[in-house]
């Protein structure tokens, strides 16, 4: 399904695919929120930038943002401090202060129609109070003014709440689609290799002086390994209408609290997050949505529903600096968490910084050359030992459910012969059958009820029932069943 502000939006003007050689000062690779940004920032600063992108410009998990445009991401200051400790925990907080106003200043000179209007931000919870209490004095210590409250501008009785004046909400669409305008972007323009500072797709080729990947999760397994130090974490969202407007951005921690915000003719109401690949937490995510929609909005009516998916870092800080120190010249910038919106703008200000050789004193913090700390190191471990399991799994012998024994709706792992397919029977009884091994590394795929989908528990990349690529690492869709 499409979001709501996909829907809302007019799409931009095609860009071509690149055909040829082009020599520029830097390329950005990647067309989303963060790619669009440092490729702006980068061409106001003089250099000659070139953009590619492997599908449409914003068309990848930019178009599922909820847009909160805020530095109260969740109930973190807690989690930060724990993880990355206080000096980086209070870089990572200066850095999206200052992107939360760039964005403004940006939204307010393009005069791009994107809704931009400062709200308060809150985070809530149902059950935890004590999880807040915490995260107020963690908010303290790190320089955020937060105010406890009872009372939500939405109908909820929390346990606990803090608000943080201030934040905001936009729609990214438009501001992006405005900056893109200028940009000597190519769309379904696919890197398919690089070889040192020359970047190639299937018809042409870029060699810049300075790259920057901006692709969300990293296109490329080695050098770097992202793969081991990321996974991926899935949301849904309903837009409702017939609704009373929500007074402020909402993020709801513990059971049964989910995040809200107001859009237009419309609030958002978002949660049932979970780890890709998960099936389990995956199977009735939307109808769990439905009944918390009820509950809070008798008379709402749904107008669309999407979902969207998020790269994680161990320590919670994204990934942004020298891709690796075997690449010279190519900088990443990816594990915004579920906060894109001002991690992009922070991210984008950081690459622009490295590219154009400007001192910032906030760099350091974001370096992904950096050594986990100790917290960070257990969600290293629990990382590795999910793909350990999912890589597992593709070794077991097949179950023995066959194709026959799946209803019109079901898809899971089957039996054929002695060889496994992932098989899904749609709702006019036709097989869609296509190899069970994940086209990045040959873990064991698992099907998702919710969206249809087949996703993987390793690091995340998604395919349709019929194999075509939704979401990376893996860079080309599933074969076929009868050519794995
Ligand atoms: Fe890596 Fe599937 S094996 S995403």
């Amino acid at each position: 399904m499409t979001s709501y502000f996909a829907l809302s939006t007019p799409q931009s003007a095609p860009h071509p695919p690149l055909r040829g050689h082009i020599d520029c000062d830097a390329l950005v690779i990647g067309g989303g929120i963060c790619g669009i940004l440092t490729a702006h920032l980068l061409r106001e600063r003089g250099l000659d930038v070139v953009l590619l992108e492997a599908g449409r410009l914003s068309g990848g998990q930019t178009r599922g943002t909820t847009a909160k445009v805020t530095v109260q991401h969740g109930a973190f200051a807690a989690k930060l401090l724990r993880t990355a400790g206080r000096e980086r925990a209070q870089a990572y907080v200066a850095a999206n202060l200052r992107a939360v106003d760039a964005l403004e200043a940006l939204a307010l000179r393009s005069g791009a129609d994107c809704s931009f209007e400062r709200v308060p931000a809150f985070v809530y919870t149902l059950t935890e109070p004590g999880a807040l209490e915490q995260e107020a004095e963690a908010c303290a210590l790190l320089g955020l003014h937060v105010e406890s409250t009872r009372r939500l501008p939405a109908p909820i009785l929390p346990a606990a709440a803090l608000c943080m004046e201030a934040q905001a909400q936009m729609n990214p669409l438009p501001l992006l689609r405005a900056l893109a305008g200028p940009l000597r972007a190519f769309e379904h323009s696919r890197v398919i290799s690089m070889d040192g500072p020359c970047a190639r797709t299937a018809q042409g080729s870029v060699r810049a002086k300075a790259i920057a990947v901006c692709t969300n999760y990293p296109v490329f397994t080695l050098p770097g390994a992202y793969f081991l130090r990321l996974y991926q974490q899935r949301a849904y969202v309903l837009a409702l209408k017939g609704v009373q407007p929500v007074g402020g951005i909402l993020y709801g921690i513990g059971p049964g609290a989910y995040s809200l915000r107001s859009a237009q003719d419309a609030v958002f109401l978002g949660g049932e997050s979970h780890r890709c690949g998960d099936a389990r937490a995956a199977s009735g995510c939307y109808d769990r949505l439905r009944g918390a929609a009820k509950r809070l909005f008798p008379d709402a009516q749904e107008a669309t529903r999407w979902s969207a998916q998020d790269c994680m870092t161990p320590d919670g800080i994204p990934y942004v600096g020298r891709y690796s120190m075997r690449m010279p010249g190519v900088h990443i910038a990816t594990g915004f968490g579920k906060w894109g919106m001002s991690n992009a703008m922070a991210a984008a200000q950081l690459l622009a910084d490295a590219i154009t050789e400007r001192e910032n004193p906030l760099a350091w913090a974001f370096s992904p050359q950096r050594l986990p700390g100790p917290s960070a190191c257990v969600a290293l471990a629990g990382q590795a030992g999910h793909a350990c399991a999912g890589l597992g799994a593709s070794l077991l012998p097949p179950p023995l459910r066959t194709t026959e024994s799946l209803a019109p709706g079901e898809g899971a792992i089957v039996r054929d012969g002695l060889r496994k397919l992932a098989a899904y029977r749609d709702e006019q009884g036709a097989l869609h059958a296509i190899s069970p091994y994940c086209a990045h590394m040959r873990c064991l795929l698992r099907f998702n009820a919710s969206e249809r989908s087949w996703d993987c528990p390793c690091h995340g990349s998604r395919f349709s029932v019929d194999g075509e690529l939704l979401c990376g690492p893996a860079q080309h869709g599933q074969p076929a069943a009868d050519r794995d």
